[in-house]
Order: C-alpha cells, then sequence, then structure tokens
C-alpha cells in the first residue's frame, strides 16, 4: 500500500516500483524511524492532536514494532512497501486502526528521513568510535613491545635511516587518532540540530516545541530553517570523507605491511589467521586481509565522490535524488567499520623479525648521515661533510663493505681528521638514541609518545 495514491488513477508500473523502491536498503533505519515516530506521536499529542489515550495506545503499538525490529532487521526489507516509513505506518495502522492513521500529522516524509539519517548516522559515529579506539590500543600494545626495537626507516622505498619500530607503528596510530578526532567532531556537529518539524519544506502548521522535541530526542535544539533541514546531508558527506581519509590510512598501513611481509623484505610475519593460501602454489601464505583493506579503499573514496556529485547542482529542497545517499553510505561505514578491527586483528597476531629488520636497517648505508654528522663535529661545514661522505659511500659500494667496516685509514682517505670515534656514531643504538627531539626515534621519546595516547585512550570506553 502506497502513502499516496489519492491523486492518481493508475497504480505504478511494476518496473517503475522496482526502481523508485527504497526499503530494500532503508529498512537498516527501522528502529530510528520508529524512534522517531516515538517523538513524533508525544509531540502532537502535547499539540492537541492526539488524547492521552490515544498516544498511549501508539506509544505501545509503536514499542512492539521496536521490538520486532531490533529481533529481526533484515526481515523487513522484503515486505513490498515502498520505504521504512510506509512500512511503519502500514504495520502501525494494522496493529491500532484508524488511530495509526493519525500519526502522520504535521510531518512529511522529507523531515522524516532527514531525521532518520541522521540519528542512523549518530549511531554508526559511535560503534565506529569505539572501533578506531580499539585499534589505536592494538597498535599502542605492539609499539610499546617493540619500543626499542631497529626497523629500516624509508623515503622513496629507499633505506633512509633506521628508526623503531614502535615509531613507525606510533606513526599509524597518531593518523587513527586524527581520524578518531575528525569523527568525534562530525558526531558533535551531528548532535547539534534536529531536522524534526521541518516537514515537507515549509515547516509544520501544528503547534510544536521544536526545540524540546529535539532534545527528547537527543539533539541540542531544532534545525534554524527547514529548507535547509530537509535537503542538508552534509553529515553524509563528512563522515564519507572522514572514511575515505581514514580509509586512505588503512590502505597505507597494509601497503607497508605487504611490503614487510613478502619475502624480499621478511621484517614481519603475518599470523596464519589473517592469511590464506594459493590453490595450486603449496607453499604461498597471502596477505588477503591486508590486500582486501587496500582494495576497499576504492570503493569507500568512490562512495564519497558519489555523494558529493549527487549533491551537487541539486536543486531546494527535497529531491528524490537524496534517496541515493543511503546505499553508498550504509556500504562504506560497514567497509569502514570492517577494516578498523580486520587491522586490529592483524595487529593481535603480528611478529617483528628483530634480526632481518636489524640486519635490513644496518645495509643501504642508512648511517651516511650519521657520518656527515661526525664530520660536522669536526669541524666540517655541512654542504661539504656531505660531498666527502657520498664519495666514502660510493668508495665502500666498489668495496662491498658497509661504512662501519671501513679502516680509519680508509676513512682518511676523504678527510684526515676521522678517528677510532666513528664507529660509536655509525653505531644504529646511537643513532637512534641521538633522535630525541619531540616526536623523533629514541625510544625514550617514542615511549613518552606512547604514554600521552594511552593516557587519551584510558578515558575512552
Ligand atoms: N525513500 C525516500 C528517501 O530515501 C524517503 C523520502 C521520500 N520523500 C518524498 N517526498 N518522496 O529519500
Amino acid at each position: 500500500m502506497a502513502l499516496w495514491g489519492g491523486r492518481f488513477t493508475q497504480g505504478p508500473d511494476q518496473r517503475f516500483k522496482d526502481f523508485n523502491d527504497s526499503l530494500k536498503f532503508d529498512y537498516r533505519m527501522a528502529v530510528e524511524d520508529i524512534e522517531g515516530s516515538m517523538a513524533w506521536a508525544r509531540a502532537i499529542c502535547k499539540a492537541g492532536v492526539l488524547t492521552e489515550a490515544e498516544l498511549k495506545a501508539l506509544e505501545q503499538a509503536l514499542a512492539e514494532l521496536k521490538a520486532e525490529a531490533e529481533e529481526s532487521l533484515s526481515a523487513i526489507a522484503g515486505a513490498g512497501d515502498e520505504d521504512i516509513h510506509s512500512y511503519v505506518e502500514r504495520r502501525l495502522i494494522e496493529k491500532t486502526g484508524d488511530l495509526g492513521k493519525k500519526l502522520h500529522t504535521g510531518r512529511s516524509r522529507n523531515d522524516q528521513v532527514a531525521l532518520d539519517l541522521k540519528l542512523w548516522c549518530r549511531k554508526a559515529c559511535e560503534q565506529l568510535l569505539t572501533a578506531i579506539t580499539h585499534l589505536e590500543r592494538e597498535l599502542v600494545k605492539t609499539a610499546k613491545v617493540h619500543s626499542e626495537d631497529i626497523f629500516p626507516g624509508y623515503t622513496h622505498l629507499q633505506r633512509a635511516q633506521p628508526v623503531t619500530f614502535g615509531h613507525w607503528v606510533m606513526a599509524y596510530a597518531q593518523m587513527f587518532e586524527r581520524d578518531y578526532q575528525r569523527l568525534s567532531n562530525t558526531y558533535k556537529l551531528i548532535k547539534d540540530t534536529c531536522p524534526l518539524g521541518s516537514a515537507a519544506l515549509a515547516g509544520t502548521a501544528y503547534n510544536i516545541d521544536r526545540d524540546a522535541l529535539a532534545q527528547e530526542l537527543g539533539f541540542e535544539r531544532g534545525s534554524a530553517n527547514s529548507l535547509d533541514a530537509v535537503s542538508d546531508r552534509d553529515h553524509v558527506m563528512e563522515l564519507l570523507g572522514i572514511a575515505a581519509i581514514s580509509m586512505v590510512h588503512l590502505s597505507r598501513l597494509a601497503e607497508d605491511l605487504i611490503i614487510y611481509n613478502s619475502g624480499e623484505a621478511h621484517f614481519v610475519e603475518l599470523s596464519d589467521t589473517v592469511t590464506s593460501g594459493s590453490s595450486l602454489m603449496p607453499q604461498k601464505k597471502n596477505p588477503d586481509a591486508l590486500e582486501l583493506i587496500r582494495g576497499k579503499c576504492g570503493r569507500v573514496i568512490g562512495a564519497l565522490n558519489g555523494m558529493l556529485v549527487t549533491m551537487k547542482a541539486l536543486p531546494m529542497a527535497y529531491d528524490k535524488d537524496l534517496q541515493e545517499d543511503k546505499e553508498r553510505l550504509f556500504d562504506a561505514v560497514d567497509t569502514w567499520h570492517d577494516c578498523l578491527e580486520m587491522a586490529a586483528l592483524v595487529f593481535e597476531g603480528l611478529k617483528l623479525n628483530r634480526h632481518e629488520a636489524l640486519e635490513a636497517a644496518k645495509g643501504g648505508y642508512s648511517n651516511a648521515t650519521e657520518l656527515a654528522d661526525y664530520l660536522v663535529g669536526k669541524g666540517v661545514p655541512f654542504r661539504e661533510a656531505h660531498g666527502l661522505v657520498g664519495r666514502a659511500v660510493l668508495y665502500a659500494i666498489s668495496k662491498h663493505k658497509a661504512l662501519e667496516d671501513l679502516s680509519v685509514d680508509e676513512f682518511e682517505q676523504f678527510y684526515k681528521g676521522v678517528g677510532g670515534d666513528v664507529y660509536d656514531a655509525l653505531e644504529l643504538h646511537h643513532l637512534i638514541n641521538k633522535r630525541s627531539v619531540k616526536g623523533g626515534t629514541a625510544p625514550a621519546q617514542v615511549q613518552a609518545e606512547i604514554a600521552a595516547l594511552e593516557h587519551k585512550l584510558s578515558s575512552r570506553a
């Protein structure tokens, strides 16, 4: 049964109905739709549309519908109604007869869907904030264990300078912490204004205290402009924007670990629990969890793009184009949530191959900057030291030696003032410990960074 048959002489073509109906995906907002309907029933009761007894009966029936929806949400998807609003109203009328037909007084599906989606986004934010926190906790745990373990640091995918593995892990923890803060800001903004009472576009004609209604639904206040409120999907764009940014972080993390786990690097070993085998090659253990995280980043960025394009040039106020907001939002939120959980699972079982990582950090002349700094200490201007060390590296390469394997005599070919103290300077732990500036890779510094983030995380559920 459609909500709007009166002015029509013909029913919809089945093909149009299939094209137009949204219940197959917006059933996911059933609980939100019912919660909004309960608040609306109370508001129109105060406005004199319903008696107290009628309100009670509607509340009772809505509570039953809510329990049903919570019990088996997906069963609603195939009910055949146009959308979740039509479904809830039909079921309410089945339960309460003509009384149920009063609920929609002064309300439109335009403010209704705007409210439902905002409520859905609010719950999604809460779940996502928990998932980000869980991942951050796993990262902190790993970083703590490895705050002193030496690892090759890269720029341009060329070995650059050694870092600690904990330092690398915490780089990602910082990214996810910013995602957390970004999402918290959006959450606050979502909770600021409630669209209910905006009706179709011009505001309801009934005497509703919209601020009180908003507060009952957990918002700060009623929205200030009804035209804006029924077509505002900023929160969808924001959520997708943050999802896209966070998926980029997850994808970078995945890419790094895929490289570090490769047979060529073998700096880390992924657990059997997050890898899979090949149907043909018995020796393989593929990093599927990470590859899927990297791959799924594309669909979330696609969802953001799609939403932005849908909103662009949308005439004021509500247009059916807006129905296109949900599938991509639901998919992006599900995907992001799954990827956060999967990344946490990867870290639970991640093993660092300390020896391989240390050997790799030693290779590639990644202590060359140290030699230059050593020469600076002997009074050589840095630019000149840079050139001298470059030549020393070239020489060492030709001898198949590391810098620390050159003799003092060999060093003296490049600069006379090199002494036996050069070997301490080239030693990796020394090099790491020297970088104790705030944000640097020295273990003490990384431990301070870990403690600061741990402190933030400790106040979260
Ligand atoms: N299914 C619609 C949506 O998702 C609900 C709002 C319908 N409003 C309307 N005026 N046809 O946007």
